[in-house]
């Protein structure tokens, strides 16, 4: 029977990774993050990871990609992860993701990778344009068919990413025979993206986040440097228009919305009174996340302790395929 047949009788798996450039924010906690966690309560065989090796495209400084991969750690765990239940792991930890990262590029024409528009994006951006940056969807195909995982939750942004993953997969199994699943993007429509402190899509290497983990005042300044317009106290305003209602609409209830949807339209009220009220609402409604993660992060000895336990499970599944695979290329 074929692999992907034979899969269709073993609950799905879903798996997603979140880089580990930065101290997750309130646009990946909300788009990513608290939708994953939702989705491994309803299905109980689900992969979580760091994935470290891709932020060493950007991040170059091994202090700083030690310590975001704690804190985006901390940031799963805050909210709710459940590592017993889930295989919570970081990339680095099975480095046999390299060697099938390698044996998927030299499958893969370069012709087809060269129009992957995030490494045209990117390289755009970024002063650094490495080769990582170039094969990075090779690496992605990797954590992903390294596991046979069947439903993959991302961004719309990541759909590219899966299409190649599903291409080189199919690739592969023409070329071997039937050896890798075909994963599924699982993309939340409802998930709208967080705009930034300045207006454009918040983004850990933009400078406009919202990193509500940080110390209250600090948070504050990041909520009170939303670029707002000049709209004078008085007179009334439009909410529809304004990026801190925005925010304060993703988090709080229908009345506390309604109430300061009036307060805008009433006038005499100011922007700073709405940041004032978006500062309290995020801080009371992440008090016990807040406290998890700064637990978290004064005490990395338990991050090590849950990650090496997933790294083992994570390990487990990796080397069965990885042998599947290996046979399959006659070098096993
Ligand atoms: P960043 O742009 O901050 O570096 P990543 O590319 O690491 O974010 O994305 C990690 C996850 O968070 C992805 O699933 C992505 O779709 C989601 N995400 C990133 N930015 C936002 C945002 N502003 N709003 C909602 N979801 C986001
Ligand atoms: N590329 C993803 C991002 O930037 C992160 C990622 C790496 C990923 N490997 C993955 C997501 C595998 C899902 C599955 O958001």
């Amino acid at each position: 029977m074929s692999i992907n047949l034979l899969f269709l009788f073993r609950m799905s798996r879903i798996l997603t990774g979140i880089q580990s450039t930065g101290t997750p924010h309130f646009g990946n906690i909300l788009g990513a993050i608290i939708p994953s966690i939702e989705q491994s309560k309803k299905n109980k065989d689900s992969y979580f990871f760091i994935a470290d090796l891709h932020s060493l495209t950007q991040i170059k400084s091994p202090s700083e990609l030690a310590q975001n991969t704690y804190s985006t750690a901390a940031a799963w765990l805050a909210f709710g992860l459940d590592a017993k239940r889930t295989v919570f792991y970081k990339q680095s930890d099975v480095p046999i993701t390299a060697e099938l990262s390698w044996v998927l590029s030299s499958l893969f024409p370069y012709n087809r990778l060269k129009l992957a528009h995030s490494f045209k994006d990117k390289s755009n951006q970024l002063a650094d344009v490495n080769v990582g940056l170039f094969t990075y969807p090779m690496l992605m195909a990797a954590d992903i068919l390294l596991y046979d995982a069947n439903i993959i939750p991302v961004g719309k942004d990541q759909l590219q990413h899966l299409e190649i993953t599903r291409d080189v997969a199919i690739k592969f199994n023409n070329q071997y025979g039937d050896t890798l699943v075909i994963p599924e993007p699982l993309i939340n429509h409802e998930t709208k993206y967080i705009l930034g402190t300045n207006g454009e899509k918040m983004s850990k290497s933009k400078n406009n986040i919202i990193n509500i983990f940080l110390p209250e005042k600090s948070l504050k300044k990041q909520i009170m440097s939303i670029e707002t317009d000049s709209t004078p106290i008085e007179s009334p305003k439009d909410s529809s228009k304004c990026n801190v209602f925005k925010m304060f609409s993703h988090i709080g209830s229908e009345t506390q919305i309604k109430k300061l949807k009036i307060n805008y339209e009433n006038g005499g009220y100011g922007y700073g009174h709405a940041k004032q009220e978006l500062f309290e609402l995020i801080i009371k409604k992440f008090e016990s996340q807040r406290v998890r993660y700064n637990h978290l992060m004064s005490n990395q000895n338990e991050i090590d302790i849950i990650l090496n336990e997933g790294a083992k499970k994570a390990r487990k599944t990796a080397n069965e395929v990885m042998k599947r695979v290996r046979k399959k290329l006659g070098y096993s």
